[in-house]
């Protein structure tokens, strides 16, 4: 379950990736925009804002999510993404970090591809740090004799979650499509106790969270902060560093 609360504790840090997103859209006046995963709809009011004449629309799997962004004023649906289909007008997609939750979807990027209009755009970003040790730690634990049977049910995302830019750029050229496609490593300075600890919880630690119960929850969250504390520590101005790398393509229909 998604709780957009928790998410948006980190809204400013996870917003960069997003502008720098759509920042590389080149398009005027688009009829229909589509946020395919939009969360709690923060982000999708920066499209209506930059695109106002445009229809936009806004689905996720998550009604959590969903009841959030609504409350935002946005019309979003419930909707998996791998049912989406766009609609003859749809003149932009944007999808900011969703697809890695979605196995198999880059045969889903070359059909939205062959059925968006000629002269469209789609743009998505993607986490590109699943070896890093903030999913190490946590795949390690998970892994552990006391968690592992208590846990069996759960699957992690490994490092070919996702591509890097060269097999996203490879797959939208052969699609049909001119691609700009890229990596930034952000150095997000967090503050407080336990903040990688925070920040996994609201993403990486969802399906965890989902399989136990709350004593296990807490007990789980317990023995993993040291872990994270360790590879993350506190400087002494009381910051924490946490590296993020973010995989990024927008591409254009021929
Ligand atoms: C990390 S959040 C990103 C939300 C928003 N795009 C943003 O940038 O703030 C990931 C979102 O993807 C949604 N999601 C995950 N799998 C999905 C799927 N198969 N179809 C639709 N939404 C999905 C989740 O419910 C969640 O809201």
């Amino acid at each position: 379950m998604w709780d957009p609360s928790k998410y948006l504790t980190f809204a400013d840090h996870r917003a960069r990736p997003f502008f720098d997103l759509v920042g590389r859209i080149a398009v005027e006046a688009p009829r229909r925009v589509a946020d395919l995963g939009c969360g709690p709809g923060n982000l999708t009011s920066a499209l209506a804002q930059r695109w106002p004449a445009a229809r936009i629309e806004a689905c996720d799997s998550s009604q959590e999510m969903v009841a959030a962004a609504r409350e935002r004023g946005i019309d979003a649906t419930v909707l998996d993404v791998r049912d989406w289909r766009p609609e003859p007008d749809t003149d932009v997609v944007v999808s900011n970090a969703v697809l890695q939750w979605v196995p198999g979807h880059e045969e889903l990027l070359a059909r939205w591809v062959k059925q968006l209009p000629r002269g469209a755009w789609l743009a998505f970003q993607v986490p590109g740090n699943f070896g890093a040790p903030s999913h190490v730690r946590v795949r390690e634990l998970v892994a552990s004799p006391r968690w592992r049977d208590r846990l069996e049910s759960v699957v992690l995302r490994e490092d070919d979650a996702v591509l890097d830019p060269e097999g996203y750029a490879g797959l939208l050229s052969d699609a049909g499509c001119a691609v700009d496609a890229w990596e930034t490593t952000y150095l997000h300075r967090l503050t407080g106790a336990d903040p990688v600890l925070e920040w996994v919880t609201g993403t990486a630690l969802r399906p965890i969270r989902t399989a136990l119960s709350d004593e296990d929850w807490t007990e789980f969250r317990a023995e993993l902060a040291p872990r994270l504390r360790a590879e993350y520590p506190e400087r002494v101005d009381g910051t924490t560093w946490f590296p993020f790398r973010r995989v990024f393509a927008v591409a254009q229909k021929r």
